[in-house]
């Protein structure tokens, strides 16, 4: 069944675990995340950003996301929009059946000025009003997503222009939560802690303080009953990179955030976990693999069922390991 984000949110804080969310962009990665969630009998978030939409049509994307309802009446599933650039997206959202819409106001609004953070809370506010009406839930995001190691804003930050930002800049400040809350009366809230978007998060393997948790703590006291969010959590896998490099595939070297890392975070608040990354990796992994394995192979449904199987796999690891399973 269809729910919102609110109520898978709710009992995973009352029950102390944390969902993943997978990004989502066509029926492979649907069906690895539905039968994943199946065999773990875990609830499931199902997020599509911008490019999502552009690739699959918003039309193909409801109907994969109603066939996996369909198929599987057991599991609730919340159809979740990620990262929404504008009010006027999330409504197309809201409209196609979205039961969830992140209104990203840090996309625009370069945090060092009053007036961005201003605009923030508007746009906001504008969508948690509407998306309320009709019973759809609403994410926020305060800050500016970026690794510490580095301090280099993630993809999606403007990096470019932003430059490299300090230790205090790359983290949400909780007293500015505890007002962003308040004022725009959104049910999750997206922080920044210290991850980045992508593959290329951390050039040397964290050794345990990837996380700035004191920063999570912090947050979660003031506003405990607004569901914290981490982006850029995929844990890029380095059997997946190696993979990739012995069947031509080019990718440097870099690190992801631990899952143990990640469970540190759902133990001090935080509740949905994205992943895009790791489904990735997996699935072009997988295929490389299996294209040079099989040279003769030309059914693409067999390098499909590969990638599927990789991605379902990842996804099992993840429902476990963040004390999801057995709580569809
Ligand atoms: O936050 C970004 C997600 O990884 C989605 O990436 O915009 O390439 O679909 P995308
Ligand atoms: P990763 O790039 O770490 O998978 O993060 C995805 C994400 O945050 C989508 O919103
Ligand atoms: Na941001
Ligand atoms: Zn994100």
């Amino acid at each position: 069944a269809l729910v919102s984000l609110r109520q898978l949110l709710d009992h995973a804080a009352e029950h102390g675990y944390g969902i993943p969310a997978f990004n989502v962009n066509n029926l492979e990665q649907i069906q690895a995340i539905m039968q994943a969630a199946s065999s773990t009998d875990s609830p499931v978030i199902l997020q599509a950003s911008a490019g999502a939409r552009k690739y699959a049509g918003e039309a193909f994307l409801r109907r994969l996301v109603e066939a996996a309802i369909e198929s599987y009446p057991d599991i609730p599933v919340c159809m979740h929009q990620d990262h929404g650039a504008s009010p006027a997206v999330c409504q197309a959202s809201i409209r196609s059946g979205f039961s969830s819409v992140m209104m990203d106001g840090s996309l625009m609004a370069d945090m060092k000025t009053p007036s961005s953070y201003e605009y923030n809370v508007a746009v906001t506010r504008q969508v948690a009003d509407m998306a309320h009406c009709v019973g759809v839930s609403v994410e926020g995001e305060l800050g500016c997503l970026g690794s510490l190691e580095s301090g280099q804003a993630g993809e999606e930050d403007g990096s470019g222009a932003q430059g490299v930002l300090s230790h205090e800049q790359l983290l949400t400040d909780p007293q500015q939560a505890a007002d962003f809350v308040a004022r725009t009366g959104v049910d999750a809230l997206a922080i920044a802690i210290g991850t980045s978007h992508g593959a290329y998060k951390f050039t040397r393997k964290p050794t345990g303080d990837i996380l700035a948790i004191d920063r999570i703590r912090a947050i979660h006291e003031r506003i405990p009953t607004t569901h914290l969010v981490m982006h850029g959590s995929s844990s890029v896998p380095q059997e997946w990179l190696d993979i990739i490099r012995n069947h031509g595939g080019d990718i440097r070297e870099t690190y992801g955030v631990p899952v143990e890392e990640i469970c540190e975070g759902i133990k001090n608040g935080v509740r949905k976990i994205n992943i895009d990354t790791d489904i990735r990796l997996a699935m072009t992994g997988a295929m490389r693999r299996s294209m040079m394995q099989d040279t003769a192979e030309f059914d693409p449904r067999k390098f499909f069922k590969e990638a599927t199987a990789a991605a379902r796999q990842i996804c099992q690891e993840r429902f476990e390991a963040f004390g999801c399973a057995g709580r569809a």
